[in-house]
């Protein structure tokens, strides 16, 4: 069996991908032009919305749509710890307070209850992440979110194509923003969506994603566009590149393949660490259907003479490369110095942290890359191994909680 390394992630680019980027150079439109606006539609044909506005990143997509259900300096809005720094930062943008939540230690996602005690009168929205994939508990995020009339903006970086009780991903929240990053299931390289039923919303996030200018800012040097524009409001330049579109309307075609190959893989694991009492396996609610963008394996700590750090050396030499979702946000430097969080503050995120490893999880691995993953995994809880005695487990547990 090939030793090579298994990177943690490969993009699937293929000759159709390179011959849409290639027509795209050659005809003199490189930047926001038609093929940026056909992404669009057919993205929300895809997803079933009626409004998709293409950007130049989820990062642009969630801080767009902050702006267009009016954060403002202030103002609160909640965002799990257990997440990448982008969720947070755009709410800094406004100079609002990203109030942070612990997760659900299962699905990693945040945790509804959290979410409810978070509420002040200066909550103004909360960014539920879809975590690897799996859609949050949105029966429960909404109905919290109607009660105390908050705006849900959907982090769904990790979640295409996703579904929450038979809704898809992108159609029942206030607004969802997707991420095209290399990693994700389908990529423009840098590139980000957000999908929205509110046609105002849709426009005040189109105008401010190219400099605030009126509309079809884009159409200016087209035949049937004008010179002439009027600014609205300071903007920023988010828009999406037609060469960025042409990658990723190829890519749309083959978004339920990717999953599929990547829900198969996701099902080669589950099996492959079943017997394992060292792994935990991603746990997955009923009525979601997941994106697989992540498989996040924790290690059962009390079972092993080694930690996190040490076990994802021992896979770099098996030549595997892993990650690591999330450090959670409360114990960067920058949130901690600024707001005061202790890593005791959101008790399930710090204990998971500890425990988390990211496997490879990609349509271009091959059976034997998934098979030489499990059978390193595998091989390394028994190397390491802890002789487990019922006794240390109580005894640990008990100095974790003090
Ligand atoms: C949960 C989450 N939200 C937002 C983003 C930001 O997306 P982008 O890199 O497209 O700006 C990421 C990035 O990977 C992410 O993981």
């Amino acid at each position: 069996m090939s030793n090579a390394f298994i990177p943690f992630h490969v993009p699937d680019i293929g000759e159709d991908e390179i011959q849409s980027v290639v027509e795209t150079l050659r005809s003199g439109w490189l930047t926001t032009g038609i093929k940026a606006k056909k992404f669009e539609e057919e993205f929300a044909a895809y997803i079933g919305s009626p409004h998709a506005v293409a950007l130049n990143s989820g990062t642009a997509a969630l801080h767009l749509a902050l702006d267009a259900v009016g954060v403002k300096e202030g103002d609160e809005v909640i965002v799990p710890t257990m997440t990448f720094t982008a969720t947070a930062e755009v709410v800094l943008y406004f100079k609002a307070r990203p109030v942070l939540v612990d997760c659900q230690p299962g699905t990693l996602n945040i945790d509804p209850e959290h979410i409810t005690r978070a509420v002040t009168p200066k909550t103004k929205a909360m960014i539920p992440v879809d975590f690897g994939g799996q859609p949050c508990d949105y029966d429960l995020i909404l109905e919290i979110a109607r009660k105390h009339d908050l705006k849900v903006i959907e982090d769904a970086a990790h979640a295409l194509p996703a579904s929450y009780k038979g809704r898809r991903v992108g159609t029942f929240s206030d607004i969802t923003c997707f991420s095209f990053y290399a990693t994700k299931t389908i990529t423009t390289g840098e590139g980000g969506m957000a999908t929205t039923e509110n046609p105002e919303w849709a426009d005040r996030m189109r105008m401010m994603s190219l400099h605030g200018i009126s509309k079809d800012a884009w159409k200016r040097y087209t035949a049937e566009g004008s010179w002439y524009y009027e600014v609205h409001s300071p903007g920023y330049k988010y828009n999406l590149t037609d060469l960025a579109a042409a990658l990723g309307l190829v890519q749309l075609v083959k978004c339920e393949r990717f999953c599929d190959e990547r829900k198969r893989i996701a099902e080669l694991y589950d099996q492959g660490f079943g017997d394992v009492p060292a792994i935990r396996r991603p746990v997955v609610r009923p009525g979601v259907q997941h994106a697989w963008h992540l498989y996040v394996i924790q290690l059962e700590l009390d079972r092993l003479r080694i930690g996190r750090n040490e076990f994802i050396e021992a896979l770099k030499n098996e030549n595997i490369g892993t990650s690591v979702h999330f450090i959670p946000l409360h114990l960067h430097p920058f949130y901690k110095k600024t707001f005061g969080y202790k890593p005791g503050d959101f008790p399930a995120a710090t204990d998971v942290f500890e425990r988390i490893i990211s496997l490879p999880i990609y349509p271009r691995m091959s059976e034997a890359d998934v098979e030489r993953v499990i059978g390193a995994v595998r091989n390394i809880a028994q190397q390491y191994r802890r002789s487990f005695s019922k006794q240390s487990a109580v005894s640990r547990k008990q100095s974790q909680r003090q």
